[in-house]
């Protein structure tokens, strides 16, 4: 009975995964949380209201002009009053629109504007198109921006056949997202944690460098996770287009590997954990052109390159007792070895695989599929879920399994 004694609004929009909310409502239900089932005009094509009143046992409403609680009520005032948080499952890519907009010509609507202070979910679904649709993805951010948090579609079979990002994140993921949300872990209060993220860029001359397709999605992820949890964190991260993560105590953008290499040694020492999630540069170009190289016409034109600092194997060389190293290993092909290597020769404690040619894993997705690996044990492969998901299935493991008492 995790939610006994909490109230949670829940919202459906009209996506033909609304079914799967029914299931959503009858977990909540049973761990024990009050659900108000708040389900839109057009979500009630899709599924009924006595679905969701048998079980919830609590009143559906949908217009905002319904008085659910009675007519001396303001509906969309007491469903806010009453809220512990606010769950939007499915959101439909209409509904993100109405949202963002402002619009509150709906009850589900009406609740979420007139209630700000309120922490709301989002889960969307839709196809892949409406869910890349840049009218989406700006409404998206723009509630991001308000606060609101994005519970990750997955990548899966879409109703229509096809395979893409769109799907409704599983209902197991919703209710742990509500249950952080509610009950936000505190784990990690006191620990220093330094995060690497986002590529690097080693310059060829003044115009021109070598970089690579990382985003500083999963590192921020992890970094925004840590200092939920109560970590004083600080996020070295190379070129990103993201903004820095909330709750973070420290950030320093860097350019190129050596940068990246002199911001984290300055640091390490004092760190209780590093997370080494940074795709760093193994070689760099040996010198930089003052000028921009002109176009010379020379058939094989070549650059030379040198082997850049390796970061990890000095964080590892220089790791002090008690203090927890974590890798990552973006692999295309023999994963297992591959990491298992990287673990022994880095003096790791742990480190996070992920098969980078599979869809929803790798760069600039914002879902991941990763395989833990440490050095007892067997391996732990998490299933396709949200980077946010799988930075606090990390801190579980880190939790569990290496931050033990007498460390
Ligand atoms: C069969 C069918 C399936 C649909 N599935 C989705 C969906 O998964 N996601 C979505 O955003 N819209 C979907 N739509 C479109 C929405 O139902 C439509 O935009 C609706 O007005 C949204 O209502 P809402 O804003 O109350 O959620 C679907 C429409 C039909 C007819």
């Amino acid at each position: 009975m995790i939610f006994k004694g909490k109230t949670i609004v829940l919202g459906v929009g009209a996506s033909i995964s609304a079914y799967k909310s029914a299931d959503l409502c009858s977990k909540l239900a049973q761990e024990g949380a009050t659900v108000y089932p708040i389900i839109t005009e057009s979500a009630l094509k899709f599924v009924g209201a006595a679905t969701f009143w048998g079980l919830s046992g609590q009143p559906v409403s949908t217009g905002v002009f319904e008085e659910a609680f009675g007519p001396s009520e303001i509906a969309h005032l007491r469903y806010g009053e009453l809220a512990d948080v606010i769950v939007i499952a499915p959101a439909s890519a209409d509904l993100l629109a109405r949202l963002a907009g402002g619009f509150c010509d709906d009850m589900l609507s009406a609740v979420v504007v007139a209630n700000p202070g309120k922490p709301v979910l989002i889960a969307p679904a839709m196809n892949t198109h409406m869910w890349q649709n840049p009218a989406t993805q700006w409404n998206r951010r723009t509630l991001e921006r308000r606060g609101y948090i994005f519970i990750e579609p997955g990548v899966g079979r879409l109703a229509e056949g096809i395979v893409g990002a769109g799907r409704l994140a599983e209902p197991a993921e919703i209710v742990e997202v509500i249950r952080e949300t509610l009950f936000p872990r505190r784990d990690l209060e006191g620990k220093r944690v330094l995060v690497t993220a986002g590529p690097t860029r080693e310059a060829i001359d003044p115009v021109r460098y070598i970089t690579n397709r990382s985003s500083g999605k999963m590192g921020y992820a992890i970094a925004e996770a840590a200092a939920a949890r109560g970590a004083y964190v600080t996020l070295v991260s190379g070129p990103t287009h993201l903004p820095q993560p909330a709750g973070i105590a420290e950030m320093y953008r860097v350019g190129s590997a050596a940068n990246m290499a002199e911001a984290v040694f300055a640091r390490s020492d004092a760190q209780d954990i590093i997370v080494a999630c940074a795709a760093v540069a193994d070689y760099a170009p040996t010198a930089t052109a003052l000028q921009k190289i002109k176009k010379s016409g020379d058939a094989d034109f070549a650059i030379a390159l040198t082997p850049t600092i390796d970061i990890l194997k000095e964080l590892g060389r220089r790791k002090r007792p008690g203090q927890i190293l974590i890798g990552f290993a973006a692999e295309t092909e023999n994963i297992a070895a591959n990491a298992e290597k990287k673990l022994h020769e880095k003096n790791l404690d742990l480190i996070v695989a992920n098969d980078i040619t599979k869809e929803g894993a790798g760069f600039d997705t914002d879902t991941n599929i990763v395989t833990l690996y440490q050095k007892q044990g067997e391996p732990v492969t998490l299933p396709i879920m949200s980077k946010r998901a799988v930075a606090d299935a990390i801190w579980n493991k880190v939790n569990e399994n290496l931050l033990m008492p007498n460390r």
